[in-house]
């Protein structure tokens, strides 16, 4: 049913864009500078974000309102629509908006809608501010009305690429939500892995909604790899249950490493503290979270925050995020373009666009209005340069939020710092702004991170691969013959062997930091001494000698 909606608005507005008329202009406001304008916002209000956001947001629209420097004598009136997290009525909520006369629309929150409606926002050319969309493929050059005020995940996928190379590791297993959000990030992950010479040796896609079984399902098949460097980027929604399962299997312990995207920093800051059990499941992971720099403004917001949710009815924790700072940041944003798209004479009107007159349809396509002026409200919007809580707020030529940074976080317990990371300067244990006025110096012996603690309470770095396990066993092949019986022979009647080449075997085994799976193997008959030549055939079929003892040889399959 859903789907069927969708591909209505689809095919409607798609065959808009095909013909090109002429619209007609009339004035909705005659006076200079109107009263009142009107902005939308659509997001999940019940989602760890937007709970919070949203608190944010009308705090931000009252400071604004009452602040005579920016908009002086005119309101910013907010018309707040749930998406209830479903990008079917994202879209629909996103429609309704462009039937009333909005100049723009913070939101949407999730990718996949974002996609959808950003063709929409760009043919009724209403800006679009998106402080939660992180997924790196939405480009200005096909969405031009598309604006991130939050962090690309171009820049987290490449932090974890660096952390990744600076431990020396080479593969890593990416577990992700398989929507644009998860696919999109994690090829960016492959590409910036790819400048170091790194990879995604398995990718793991894992549905909006998994249940444990899915989970399992899964996870069994990232513990049969050979790579231990697992890299989660999902929502909160399922995050726990994977290391839950994980924990279950086993793979919570030491010889994994785990690093999870910014949606566990998130989740952690808004849900905090969480009960024992939850916690402990954690430790050892390491996550990400933007980092924003300290600084009066901020402070003071943060110790505002337990006002601003006092007494405010929450199905859950209403806890300090980043997303509840860019949001914040992202309404003054706008504030600051509209007053200088007022000052520069920019009129607030609309036009029907005359491409849906006479599309008559349930949807009421034909009340959609184009804002005649949206591209002047958008190039203001990408010049703005201001302060904002989450710092120096303003756009590259590229359309990404200036200097982005990541603070590196190990949970044990808690969030502990182990370092930061900025498109600047690399990994440092300083923050970001130390550099800044520096010379850019990426070079390698400029890296550093303080030392995490490793899942399994170890601090020693893992070395991040095993013997794949996927089936596969090394097959040992053993000589059975009559002499050396003291050196290796079969325990009659069963298939174990004793001697002094087995027990220096085991022990070598033992001291490796990981299980290697294996099978002896009887050759010969028992009776004459084994051929060395048929030992060299059997290298030649694609066996392999790796340890010779007196008489025993390790043959890898
Ligand atoms: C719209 O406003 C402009 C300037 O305020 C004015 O010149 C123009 O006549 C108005 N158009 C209509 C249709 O009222
Ligand atoms: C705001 O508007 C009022 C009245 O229109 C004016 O007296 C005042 O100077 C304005 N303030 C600023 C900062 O522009
Ligand atoms: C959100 O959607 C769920 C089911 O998908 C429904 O149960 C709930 O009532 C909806 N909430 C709102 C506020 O529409
Ligand atoms: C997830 O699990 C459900 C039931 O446990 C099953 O019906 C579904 O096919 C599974 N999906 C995937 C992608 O494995
Ligand atoms: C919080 O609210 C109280 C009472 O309304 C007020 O006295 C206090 O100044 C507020 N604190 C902040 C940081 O706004
Ligand atoms: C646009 O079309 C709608 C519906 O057809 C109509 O109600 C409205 O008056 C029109 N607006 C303008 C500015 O022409
Ligand atoms: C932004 O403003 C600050 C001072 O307010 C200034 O130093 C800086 O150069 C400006 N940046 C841009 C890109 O205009
Ligand atoms: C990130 O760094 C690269 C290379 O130094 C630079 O070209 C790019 O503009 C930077 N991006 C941002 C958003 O600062
Ligand atoms: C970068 O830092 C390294 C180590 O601190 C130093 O040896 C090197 O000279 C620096 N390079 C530049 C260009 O400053
Ligand atoms: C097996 O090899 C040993 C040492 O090379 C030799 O002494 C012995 O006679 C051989 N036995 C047979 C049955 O060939």
């Amino acid at each position: 049913m859903n789907i069927v909606w969708h591909l209505v608005v689809l095919i409607v507005l798609t065959n808009g864009l095909a013909s090109n008329g002429a619209s007609t202009s009339t004035n909705v406001s005659n006076s200079v500078r109107p009263s009142v304008v009107n902005i939308g916002s659509l997001f999940s209000f019940g989602t760890i974000v937007g709970r919070v956001a949203k608190l944010a947001i009308e705090a931000a629209i009252e400071d604004v309102n009452a602040d005579p420097t920016v908009l002086n004598g005119t309101q910013l009136k907010i018309t707040m629509h749930d998406s209830n997290i479903s990008g079917f009525l994202g879209i629909i909520e996103a429609l309704r908006f462009m039937e009333t006369d909005t100049v723009a629309i913070i939101g949407p929150q999730n990718a996949v809608t974002a996609h959808v409606i950003s063709h929409i926002a760009s043919e009724l050319q209403t800006p679009l501010l998106s402080f939660t969309v992180e997924d790196p493929t939405l480009s200005p050059l096909q969405f031009p009305f598309f604006v991130r005020t939050t962090r690309s995940d171009l820049f987290q996928m490449s932090a974890i690429a660096e952390m990744v190379d600076y431990y020396g590791w080479r593969e890593v297993v990416a577990i992700y939500v398989d929507d644009d959000h998860g696919r999109n990030g994690i090829a960016e992950l492959g590409n910036k892995l790819a400048e170091k010479r790194c990879k995604i040796s398995y990718k793991a896609p894992l549905v909006f909604k998994p249940t444990r079984d899915n989970i399992t399902d899964l996870l069994v098949q990232v513990a049969l790899t050979e790579s231990r460097i697992i890299v989660v980027h999902v929502y909160d929604n399922s995050g726990f249950l994977i290391f839950d399962v994980a924990k279950s299997l086993g793979m919570m312990g030491t010889g994994y490493v785990w690093i999870a995207s910014n949606w566990l920093s998130t989740m952690l800051d808004t849900s905090f503290p969480l009960s024992e059990d939850d916690m402990a499941n954690l430790d050892g992971i390491l996550t990400l979270r933007v980092y924003t720099p300290d600084s009066e403004l901020k402070r003071k917001f943060i110790s505002r925050w337990s006002n601003l949710t006092k007494g405010k009815p929450a199905n859950g924790p209403l806890g300090l995020n980043t997303f509840v700072l860019y949001a914040y940041d992202t309404v003054w944003l706008l504030a600051h373009a509209i007053d200088a798209f007022l000052n520069q004479g920019g009129k607030i009107t609309f036009s029907n666009d005359s491409r849906l007159t006479g599309i008559r349809s349930k949807l009421n396509l034909d009340a959609m209005s184009v804002f005649d002026e949206g591209n002047l409200l958008l190039q203001n919007i990408l010049k703005t340069n201001m302060t904002g809580l989450t710092g120096p707020f303003g756009f590259t030529p590229e359309r990404n939020l200036i200097r982005p940074a990541y603070e590196i976080l190990n949970v044990i317990g808690g969030m502990r710092r182990i370092g930061y990371w900025s498109n600047y300067s690399g990994l440092s244990v300083l923050p970001p702004e130390t550099f800044y006025n520096k010379p850019a110096n990426r070079s390698s012996s400029n890296q550093r991170l303080h030392d995490p603690i490793w899942p399994g309470q170890s601090s020693q770095k893992p070395r991040g691969w095993v013997f794949p396990n996927n089936g596969r066993r090394l097959r040992i092949g053993v000589p059975y013959r009559v002499s050396f019986r003291e050196f290796v022979s079969q325990v009659e009647g069963t298939d174990m062997f004793t001697g002094y080449c087995i027990d220096v075997f085991s022990a070598a085994l033992n001291l490796l930091p990981y299980a290697v799976p294996y099978k002896l193997q009887p050759f010969g008959d028992g009776r004459k001494n084994s051929s060395r030549t048929e030992l060299v055939r059997l290298i030649t079929t694609g066996v392999s000698v790796i340890f010779v003892c007196r008489g025993v040889f390790l043959l890898v399959k």
